[in-house]
């Protein structure tokens, strides 16, 4: 008789069989960063901030320590410094360019990727530049552009386009290797879903959009695989040296066929709504929330993710190092 039993007898057996493996490199630290004296704790997150420059060095540094892959900045601007062409995004004064060099005279062995955006910088909370009601895509790619390029400048060692416009990652590449940033690589969200699972997000980076949603540019979750395989693929042409899959539970399909589709390490982003699901249900004592994140983890890596977006990713790396 077949007993797939016996390979699960013991914790010797068990351990000589198993085959997907999760370390805190493979894990990435999403960061959000204000100008603000003091960290602030954003209520949907529990035990995520919006750090002060200062808090974000410590934070960074923590997760140096414990050996996380890099970290992702996030920038958060007050209401009253948004304007309509997000110029905050790719001022060299700018939050996450600041946030960037200050991490980098402290922990210059640290990753830092720097997500390229504009949405956490304009007035109206949209990803790109408004013509009418429009989200208007060509006018928008160059200041994408030269926003990944003072992110380059600043320090940044990835910079990660998640805008959704159309040839984004072309733009930035050739604005990067005009800039003499040709060795910086793409991180691209290339498969991004118009997700209700981002909806802690926008309240930690008070980026929700002013007026309507983000549906005509972000990926319908009902147009099926070939929606995913196109993006995936444009990205792969126009120069994207990692692909990313956003969000991560929901979309495992995709992480796995990208896996078997490019030759490019694939990134999973398990997005503030999964984040916030599962310490809601922990704060409650409705599930052991240790064990819930390293399995959602092993899932992600086993379905084809080389690393993973992650707001548990500093405490995770500290579960897997103290065993
Ligand atoms: C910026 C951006 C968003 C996220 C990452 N980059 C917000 C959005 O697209 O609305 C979401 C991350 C998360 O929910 O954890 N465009």
């Amino acid at each position: 008789m077949e007993r797939p039993r016996r390979l699960r007898k013991n914790p010797a057996i068990r351990r000589l069989v198993r085959e997907v493996t999760l370390e805190p490199r493979n894990l990435v630290q999403p960061l959000f960063v204000h100008l603000g004296k003091n960290p602030e704790p954003i209520a949907s997150m529990p035990g995520q901030y919006r750090h002060s420059l200062e808090s974000l060095v410590e934070t960074a540094g923590q997760a140096r320590e414990a050996g996380v892959g890099g970290v992702i900045l996030f920038g958060v601007l007050p209401q009253e410094e948004k304007d309509e062409l997000g110029h905050g995004a790719y001022d060299d004064e700018g939050v996450v360019q600041k946030a960037t060099r200050a991490i980098k005279l402290h922990y210059p062995d640290l990753l830092v990727i720097a997500d390229t955006c504009l949405c956490e910088y304009t007035s109206h909370g949209h990803c790109g530049v408004l013509i009418g009601d429009e989200v208007a895509n060509d006018p928008t790619l160059e200041l994408l552009g030269k926003t990944a390029v003072s992110q380059a400048r600043a320090g940044a060692d990835v910079v990660a386009p998640s805008a959704m416009m159309d040839g984004q990652v072309r733009a930035i590449r050739q604005a990067l290797d005009q800039a003499g940033f040709s060795s910086t690589p793409i991180l691209s969200y290339a498969v991004k879903y118009a997700s209700a699972f981002y909806g802690p997000f926008r309240d930690a980076a008070d980026s929700a959009p002013a007026f309507g949603d983000r549906s005509s540019y972000q990926m319908d979750p009902a147009a099926g695989v070939w929606d995913a395989l196109r993006e995936a693929a444009l990205d792969d042409a126009e120069g994207a040296d990692m692909l990313m899959v956003k969000p991560a539970l929901a979309y495992l399909d995709l992480v796995r066929l990208l896996k078997e589709r490019f030759a490019k390490p694939i990134a999973a982003y398990l997005v503030s709504g999964e984040y916030s699901m599962i310490k809601a249900a922990a704060e409650r004592g409705w599930l052991d929330e240790r064990r819930v994140v390293l399995e959602a983890l092993t899932g992600i890596r086993r379905a084809g993710a080389q690393f993973i977006l992650t707001y548990h990713a500093l405490e995770a790396a500290r579960w897997l190092t103290e065993g």
